[in-house]
């Protein structure tokens, strides 16, 4: 039978206390929608449409689905029902879950999916789960047969009902003739005065069809989000499993627990992530690096056998055998080339070092462009600010920048040049000359060529 799902979303999310919409929350560099989406997307349910409002349509119509405006939010009956108004029947199954449980798993989907079997069958198949009390999931009440015969929201159950501890998980597959005709027969008597999609379940029982309740067994995966503790619980939950696909492909993560990825990074075989360490946003790490503990790495690509430690980098660049920190800071634009060392007390910035290029200590290297196997002494600045714009500094290759050098931008180092300790390089250096004080000063020129 073919298939396609509704997400619910609308809802404003108040247990968020929050301006943003819930489903948009961050979860691991991914909103909280995106995962429920995925999730189904692993089960082959591709038509998918979800239940928005007018505030939020637009994020999640950027996301590639497609949605229908709940313009007011009177219950998620309401809700499913504003979608079914907008899709053409379909004489198949349509599996509705909700947009704030990224635990989910697709496996749920494919469960509840594989038992409905139209009107002589069963009609409606509903994952439940037991699960410790208290709760404020719908309870299931069954008849004295054993028969799933209505769901009572927490609000409206009796304390001998609320001592029960089979849930409605929230995950269902309805044979869609069926949810039509129960849908429009919901009210909304209630404690909240709103349509509850879990009312068609006694209306589809009180006539004559047959629904099946399906354990999902572990009850943490159907846990909702509702406010910003069951945001942190599911997002320990979604890192440890991303942290578990990467020690499967063959990545050594000391502790999980203390490591943060996001979704769609890749790793190289035989890196170590030690912990503390965050990788995020569009990340690629190669094979053999040694990253952290306590390192932040986002946006960034880091190719084979690099060492980062207790430093920061951002959107930049770093090639093979480089070796960073600890406590280094490379931002928006370092481009390193293989084998430079950079580290403690350095900062970088829109800069490109070359191949083995050193700056050991206590630099700030800013619109820079530097040539192979330049050393930079300890505390080298590039005086890159003139207080009005930004100006470049370029050192060619193989020059010797000493201890406490300021250079000041616009400046051109030629290769081979040095520079004494403490120099204030104002004017351009010629190469192989070696200059000294402040304002700098040639005490050595490069011997004429014979
Ligand atoms: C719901 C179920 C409950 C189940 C629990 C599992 C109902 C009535 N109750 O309760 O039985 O145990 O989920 O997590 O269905 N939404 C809309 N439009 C609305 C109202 C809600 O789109 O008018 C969306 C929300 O954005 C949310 C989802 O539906 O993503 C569920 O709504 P929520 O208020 O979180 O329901 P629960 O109280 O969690
Ligand atoms: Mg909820």
């Amino acid at each position: 039978m073919s298939a396609r799902a509704i997400v619910l979303a609308a809802g404003k999310g108040t247990r968020m206390r929050s301006a943003r919409h819930k489903v948009l929350f961050d979860l691991c560099g991914r909103p909280m929608l995106w995962w429920v989406l995925e999730a189904l997307r692993a089960a082959a349910i591709d038509d998918v449409v979800v239940v928005t409002n007018p505030e939020l349509d637009a994020d999640v119509a950027a996301l590639g689905v497609r949605t229908v405006v709940q313009a007011e939010q009177l219950g998620t009956g309401h809700a499913v029902r504003v979608a079914l108004d907008a899709l053409a029947p379909s004489p198949g199954v349509v599996v509705v879950a909700y947009g704030d449980m990224p635990l989910v798993e697709p496996r749920v989907f494919e469960d509840v999916l594989a038992i409905v079997d139209g009107i002589a069958g069963t009609v409606l198949a509903l994952a439940t789960a037991r699960m410790p009390l208290p709760s404020n999931f719908g309870r299931i009440v069954r008849s004295e047969s054993g028969g799933v015969e209505r769901i009572v929201e927490a609000r409206d159950c009796t304390p001998d009902e609320l001592g029960r501890d089979e849930m409605n998980a929230g995950i269902y597959a309805f044979y869609e003739p069926a949810l039509r005709d129960a849908i429009v027969r919901i009210g909304a008597e209630n404690a909240q005065r709103e349509y509850y999609l879990t009312d068609t379940i006694a209306l589809l029982v009180g006539g004559g069809h047959r629904v099946a309740p399906v354990s999902v067994g572990d009850y943490r995966t159907v846990l909702g989000v509702n406010d910003r503790v069951e945001l942190a619980n599911a997002r320990r939950q979604i890192n440890r499993r991303l942290c578990e696909q990467h020690m499967r492909a063959g990545v050594t993560i000391v502790d999980p627990a203390a490591t943060w990825l996001d979704a769609g990074l890749q790793i190289g075989a035989d890196t170590v992530i030690l912990p503390g360490t965050t990788l995020s946003g569009t990340t690629t790490i190669g094979a053999r690096c040694r990253l952290g503990p306590h390192s932040r790495i986002e946006a960034s690509t880091v190719a084979d056998d690099v060492e980062i430690a207790e430093s920061v980098v951002v959107a930049s660049s770093i090639g093979s055998r480089c070796t960073i920190g600890p406590f280094a800071h490379l931002r928006q634009g370092a481009f390193l080339a293989g084998g430079v060392h950079v580290g403690n007390f350095v900062e970088i910035k829109a800069s490109t070092l070359a191949q083995g290029v050193k700056a050991g200590h206590l630099t700030y290297l800013g619109d820079a462009t530097i040539g192979a196997r330049t050393n930079v002494g300890a505390g080298t600045i590039t005086c890159n600010f003139d207080g009005v714009r930004k100006n470049r500094t370029v050192i060619g290759e193989d020059a010797f920048i000493g201890s406490n050098s300021s250079l000041v931008a616009p400046i051109d180092v030629g290769d081979g040049a040095a520079t004494g300790a403490g120099t204030v390089a104002i004017r351009d250096i010629e190469p192989g000359d070696k200059v000294a004080g402040n304002p700098g000063r040639s005490i050595v020129k490069r011997p004429a060529e014979t």
